[in-house]
């Protein structure tokens, strides 16, 4: 069965396509340079041409918490129609499998910790990226509506913060743990020991290496068929201080840190309860040390050929 893959040049698209390869199954990679999927008529024509089985939806407009703020019309508007898009094309082309990715952080801020997937919209979302959440949550309840109104085996994930090879390293709209990597490097490679980070370092977070989620995320693909959502992350978590010491070790410098406490820290604790996937028998094995060490070396080595500067705009 073929399966396709949207958003294959995207930090979680690279990871599931390598995946696939390693595994030998059958897939197709496609990226916004083939298709662009705010464009409908376009989206069917890939969809009729290649005819897949099965869809995996990774590609999204995803940024950190200063872009979402920047940007709401840009990530309201854009997730809305984009997903809307690769649902409509997959019902057209009678797509039998469809995996949608929710994100841990359109669960409300104050759910309770370890975050169930019975949480959804039970309470007040985070205001800094509440138009993310709210597209999210909007292709979430179109999962499910098309499970419950056509019976198609359409399923949702929700991934915790995810890391790795081929991340966003663009200070101003990379997520936490990418931008310390930046930071770090630079400052490093500059002979300069200070860093500033922002927020307190109190917030704790989970964190997942990309490689880790792309074999969850096929596990879960092959099977887990109901219209909840399911949970995809560690089941562990550290605080941001922590972080910025572990990546302090690891790129080996001494730094003088200052947090910059005007910007502010998001919600206090997000971290996914994974009772479900670890019944469905898919445990993870890359450990938070080992996978920071890959991403520093990855991004040490791809310096000057990766993504440092992402425009919201396109
Ligand atoms: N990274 C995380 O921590 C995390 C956590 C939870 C959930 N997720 C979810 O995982 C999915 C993938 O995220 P990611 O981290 O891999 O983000 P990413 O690295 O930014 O990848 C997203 C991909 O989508 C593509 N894309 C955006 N707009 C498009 C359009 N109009 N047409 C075609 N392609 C388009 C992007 O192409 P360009 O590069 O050309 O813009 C990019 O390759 C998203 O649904 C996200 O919400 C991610």
């Amino acid at each position: 069965m073929t399966i396709l893959v949207l958003g294959c040049k995207g930090l979680v698209g690279s990871a599931i396509c390598r995946k696939l390869l390693d595994d030998g199954r059958e897939f197709i990679g496609v990226s916004r340079a083939d298709l662009d999927l705010m464009n409908l008529e376009a989206t069917q024509s890939i969809f009729k041409k290649i005819k897949p089985r099965s869809v995996i939806g990774a590609a999204a407009k995803v940024g950190g918490m200063v872009a979402n703020k920047t940007y709401p019309v840009e990530f309201l508007v854009d997730n809305l129609t984009l997903q809307n898009n690769m649902l409509k094309a997959a019902f057209d082309n009678e797509v039998n499998r469809f995996v949608f990715l929710g994100s841990s952080c359109i669960y409300p801020a104050l759910a309770s910790q370890p975050i169930s997937e019975d949480s959804l919209l039970t309470g007040v979302l985070e205001k800094t990226n509440e138009a993310y959440a709210i597209a999210k949550i909007a292709g979430v309840k179109l999962i499910q509506s098309f499970r419950n109104e056509y019976k198609k085996n359409w399923i949702s994930v929700m991934p915790t913060n995810l890391y790795g090879p081929g991340d966003n390293f663009d200070l101003n709209n990379s997520h936490v743990l990418a931008a310390f990597i930046r930071k770090f490097y630079e400052a490093k490679i500059s002979n300069s020991n200070q860093i500033e980070l922002w927020g307190t370092g109190k917030p704790r977070r989970e964190f997942m290496h990309v490689d880790d989620f792309a074999s969850a995320l096929l596990h879960v693909h092959d099977n887990y068929n109901s219209d909840e959502p399911i949970n995809i992350g560690t089941g562990n978590d550290i605080t941001i201080l922590e972080l910025a010491g572990m990546v302090s070790e690891i790129s080996n410098y001494k730094f003088e840190i200052y947090w910059n406490k005007s910007i502010p820290d998001g919600t206090f604790q997000k971290l996914l309860d994974i009772k479900k996937l670890k019944l469905l028998g898919w445990e993870p094995s890359i450990s938070l040390e080992v996978g920071l060490r890959n991403t520093f070396e990855w991004f040490q080595k791809n310096y000057h050929n990766t993504r440092l500067n992402v425009s919201m705009n396109s």
